[in-house]
């Protein structure tokens, strides 16, 4: 344990990315798009980011009422993601996560998914990840 008593895994992650599948996040029988789950783990496996951009596949993160919703965590903070629609909205992801973890750090999100920012919480928005628009 380090000096400071802060807890160190071996491997440390930029970040996580947490994708809802919950009670209504990708339920298409209750009129929500699809959460491709299985193409998540594939494309993670494929691209070598396990570990980097940790990938969890998620119950219910809270905000039902915008699914499908996405929360990405790293030491700059949390950005909170909804309404993903579409495969492209996770592809998009996905291709943030790969060039992230080969600048060795969190880039900004894509303009497309910045516009997709939630804010869950009763104060006001920040943007994390903004970096250069
Ligand atoms: S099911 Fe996704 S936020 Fe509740």
């Amino acid at each position: 344990m380090p000096q400071d008593g802060t807890i160190t895994p071996k491997r440390l992650m930029l970040g996580q990315i947490s994708i809802c599948d919950g009670c209504c996040c990708g339920k298409t029988e209750k009129g929500h798009p699809a959460v491709p789950v299985q193409w998540l783990k594939q494309e993670w496996k494929i691209r070598g980011l396990l570990k980097r951009v940790h990938l969890s596949i998620s119950g219910c993160l809270g905000p039902c009422d915008v699914p499908n919703v996405v929360m990405i965590t790293s030491s700059e903070g949390t950005q909170w993601l909804a309404l993903l629609n579409t495969q492209r909205h996770y592809a998009m992801l996905a291709d943030w996560a790969e060039q992230s973890k080969d600048a060795d750090k969190l880039l900004p999100l894509p303009k497309e998914l910045r516009e997709l920012a939630l804010m869950p919480y009763r104060s006001q928005p920040q943007l994390a990840f903004e970096g250069h628009r």
